[in-house]
């Protein structure tokens, strides 16, 4: 598939997705959600990729933020749609996704940026990242996902906090506020995240998607995480996969999962 916007890196069992618009710091604009929505639909339904990590272009940015300049002349009715369309195609789209997504946040991550990374299942950060929700700075306030995801992954008074003043944190408070997994150097980013991917591609995908649902099960309002955990750990009993761990186990060898 041709993108404008992002770039898509296939490795063997991997992918790398990387959103391309340096010169406006990778603003996420409404094409680019869509085309990104694409490549991870794709990529979410090629059996051969079992994660993908997401990054963006240059030395700068991660994203820095939702495309201002889209939005700034909205009515009532036209942001209200931004922020629903914006969710479903993309932010919960990458959320609920069955296939691991690593975000590799490369510098700034702001707004929607964050709101991404947020979204992904988890982040890894460059020592020059920076990371923030500006919104409320702007007359706005976050709007995909924001409220709810920062809270979730950093509790409520440091989410508030972050929301309220609109700054900035650095890598270092990030992990320290559990947001990122790791920091390093910007050159050891994708080579660290390429390691957790491959790791992860070791193991059976159709487990890790049950366990993606049955984790985001405990952060959805009117589910129950415990029963979705037991209904999908038993179902796990009925998969090839699951043959084929144990069958792997017993026979002293290295597991080859047929997958999704
Ligand atoms: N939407 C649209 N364009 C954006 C953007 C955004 N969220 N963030 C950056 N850009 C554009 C700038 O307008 C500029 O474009 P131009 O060269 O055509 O004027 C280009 O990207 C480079 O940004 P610039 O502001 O010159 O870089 P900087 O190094 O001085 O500052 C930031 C970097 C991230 C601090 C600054 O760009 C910024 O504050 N961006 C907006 C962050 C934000 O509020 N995001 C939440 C949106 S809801």
């Amino acid at each position: 598939m041709k993108y404008k916007n992002i770039l898509v890196d296939q490795k063997d069992r991997w992918a790398i997705i990387t959103i391309n618009r340096p010169n406006k710091l990778n603003a996420l604009n409404r094409e680019t959600i869509q085309e990104l929505h694409d490549a991870f639909k794709a990529l979410d339904n090629n059996n051969k990729i079992r994660a993908i990590i997401i990054t963006g272009s240059g030395e700068k940015a991660f994203v820095a933020g939702a495309d201002i300049a889209e939005f700034a002349d909205f009515s009532v009715k036209e942001g209200g749609k931004l922020a629903k369309k914006g969710q479903k195609l993309l932010f919960d789209f990458v959320e609920n996704l069955s296939t691991p997504v690593i975000a590799a946040v490369n510098g700034f991550a702001l707004g929607g940026g964050l709101e991404l990374a947020m979204a992904c299942h988890f982040r890894v950060a460059s020592d020059n990242a920076k990371m923030g929700l500006p919104e409320v700075s702007l007359g706005v306030i976050p709007g995909y996902g924001g409220t709810q995801r920062l809270p979730q992954l950093v509790g409520k008074g440091h989410a508030m906090e972050m929301i309220m003043t609109a700054g900035m944190i650095d890598a270092q408070k990030a992990q320290k506020l559990g947001l990122v997994n790791y920091i390093v150097p910007q050159e050891e980013l994708l080579p660290l995240c390429e390691k957790l991917a491959a790791k992860i591609s070791n193991n059976s995908p159709v487990a890790i998607a049950h366990a993606i649902k049955a984790v985001n099960a405990g952060f959805k309002n009117n589910s129950n995480g415990f029963a979705i955990e037991i209904e999908a750990f038993g179902t796990c009993f009925g998969t090839a996969d699951f043959k084929e761990g144990t069958t792997a186990f017993l026979e002293k060898r290295k597991a080859d999962f047929p997958g999704k």
